[in-house]
Formats: structure tokens, C-alpha cells, sequence
């Protein structure tokens, strides 16, 4: 961030306090909504959207969250955009930059992310690429919280593909001192160069073929889709994954207070049942409601209110 602009690329490019601070913020703001209060520190302020993948919660998590604030949202597509007929990224962000006060992009190529960082004279905020999706970590963790307290020194389990949600899990085990273990088919394992930065910077973390062996004693487990979007090409046979599929067997092997906890959207009946997504210790909807109070913070961080 040798800009001073402050970005919300990854949680690997934050410090651990700002990451701390954020989620101290969001945890406050939420208190402060649910008492009734109503403040617009964003009045005046744009965020421009920009989606070139799908999104139920991103989508409108940000949009109320801007609006709750006092500021304005534009939602725009890649396709729509100029974008979509080889305007490079790098003159759309100095573009945008000109007329709003932030931008965020759910997209593919991580670099594509970057690269709208690079050019952008405001805050660029990740919601998701191909590699990771560090705003989903942020409302994971206050979640986690929420239910069980202080994350650090607990342990995660990972059951499923070796995603961009388990990227920013990794990023997240080593920012918040926590303990990651994960269990994936050969040929889904994370990329490897995000489990050595999480173990470089403090992280525990475990790998395994055997799912039993991931959730043991742990405090909670988290999965996702087996195909995400735009890794189709990546597909494989659901056969490969059903071992790793949440259900009421695997949950015995973890804490029997042990969380579920999902991103979504769920593929019900496929990475978990209905009876562990609809259970008692699953707090999927408390993750998806945390989105919109973590990017609160995220966005009140990024623009300085
Ligand atoms: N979890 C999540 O990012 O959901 P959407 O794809 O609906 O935004
Ligand atoms: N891993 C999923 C997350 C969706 C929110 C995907 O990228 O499609």
C-alpha cells in the first residue's frame, strides 16, 4: 500500500491489527444498527460495482451496506462496460477513478484484480476472484466469534476443493492466529503457495487425504461448492468428492459444539446435507447477514470514515 490509498485486496496485504481493528469495527457497527442507530459517515460517497461473475450476496450486501452508510452504489457488468470490447483495465481504473470514490470487482484472473489496484487512485476492494475472497473470510470470523469467542489458537477444518475460499482461510489462519486443517481429493489440493505464505506467517496448517482425520476435535468445519464459478474446466467426478461431503458422520469426528459454517451458495445434498446445513450448529445465514457488517467496516476503513 505504498500508494496510502487503502486497498481490500487480500488479508495477506493487510497487518494483522488493521485486519483486528476492522472486525472490531464491524462487531460495533452491527451492535450499533441493531440498537436503532442510524449514521451516514459515507454521505456523498460512490462505490462502483462491478461483476463479471455471478453474486446473491455479495451483490446486495455491499449495496445496502453503501446505502446504510449514506452512500450510493453503481452496478456495472464487465460485459456492459467498455470493458467487455478490450478497453484494458488499467484505463478503466484511472476512468472510474475520476468519477467515484471506491470500486469493488468480483472477477476471474486475480491479476485482473491487481492490476485495477495498480491503475486505481481509490480504494479497490477484492469480491472475489479466482483465488480468493477475503471479504467472506472477514464475516467468517466475526461469526465465529460471535458463537465461540476469540478465534485465535481454534481449529478449522476444510473438507471439499482446495478453492479460493480455502485461499483466504489460509490468509485468514495466519492473521488471526488460528489453525487450519484441510482434506482434499488428490488433484483439488490449495495452491501451494498460499498454505507456505500461511506457515511462514505463523499459520498451522495440516493436510491430509482423509476427512475423519481433518475434523478431528476440531471447533469447526467449514466446505464449499465441489465446482466454482468459472472452474469448470477444473470439474471432477462428484464420486471423487462424496467422501468428503459434510454430513451428520463427519460432524461426530469434530467438537460436539463444532460449528458448520459456508460461504454459499450450498449445493444441498452434494458437499453437505440438509440435516448439517439445516442443523443446530450451522450458522450459514449468520456468515451471509456478517457479510454485510464486515464490509461495513471494510468500506468505512478503506474511504477513512
Ligand atoms: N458467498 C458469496 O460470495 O455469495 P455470492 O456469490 O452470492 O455473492
Ligand atoms: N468458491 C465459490 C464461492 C462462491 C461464493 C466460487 O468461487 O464459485
Amino acid at each position: 500500500m505504498t500508494s496510502g490509498i487503502r486497498h481490500f485486496t487480500d488479508l495477506s496485504a493487510l497487518s494483522g491489527s488493521d485486519l483486528r481493528g476492522i472486525l472490531d469495527d464491524a462487531a460495533k457497527r452491527k451492535a450499533r444498527l441493531k440498537a436503532g442507530e442510524r449514521s451516514k459517515p459515507l454521505e456523498g460517497k460512490v462505490l462502483a460495482m462491478i461483476f463479471d461473475k455471478p453474486s446473491t450476496r455479495t451483490r446486495i450486501s455491499f449495496d445496502v451496506g453503501m446505502r446504510q452508510l449514506g452512500g450510493e452504489t453503481i452496478m456495472l457488468t464487465g460485459t456492459e462496460m467498455q470493458l467487455g470490447r478490450s478497453e484494458s483495465i488499467a484505463d478503466t481504473a484511472k476512468v472510474l477513478s475520476r468519477y467515484v470514490d471506491a470500486i469493488m470487482i468480483r472477477t476471474t484472473a486475480h491479476d485482473r484484480l491487481l492490476e485495477l489496484t495498480e491503475n486505481a487512485t481509490v480504494p479497490v476492494i477484492n469480491g472475489l476472484t479466482d483465488d480468493t475472497h477475503p471479504c467472506q473470510l472477514m464475516a467468517d470470523i466475526l461469526t465465529f466469534e460471535e458463537h465461540r469467542g476469540p478465534v485465535r489458537g481454534k481449529t478449522f477444518a476444510w473438507t471439499g476443493d482446495g478453492n479460493n475460499v480455502l485461499h483466504s482461510l489460509l490468509e485468514a489462519s495466519a492473521r488471526f492466529s488460528f489453525n487450519v486443517n484441510i482434506a482434499v481429493p488428490e488433484g483439488s489440493e490449495p495452491e501451494q503457495k498460499y498454505i507456505d505464505w500461511a506457515r511462514a506467517n505463523g499459520g498451522k496448517v495440516m493436510i491430509t487425504r482423509s476427512p475423519e482425520d481433518a475434523v478431528r476435535g476440531v471447533d469447526t468445519i467449514v466446505t464449499d461448492c465441489w465446482v466454482s464459478m468459472g472452474q469448470e474446466h477444473r470439474a471432477r467426478g462428484h464420486n471423487v468428492f462424496l467422501p468428503y461431503q459434510v454430513n451428520s458422520d463427519l460432524m461426530k469426528h469434530a467438537k460436539p459444539d463444532a460449528l458448520f459454517m459456508h460461504c454459499l451458495p450450498a449445493h444441498r445434498g452434494e458437499e453437505v446435507t440438509d440435516e448439517v446445513i439445516d442443523g443446530p450448529n450451522s450458522v450459514v445465514f449468520d456468515e451471509a447477514e456478517n457479510r454485510l457488517h464486515a464490509q461495513k467496516a471494510v468500506l468505512a476503513w478503506c474511504l477513512g470514515a
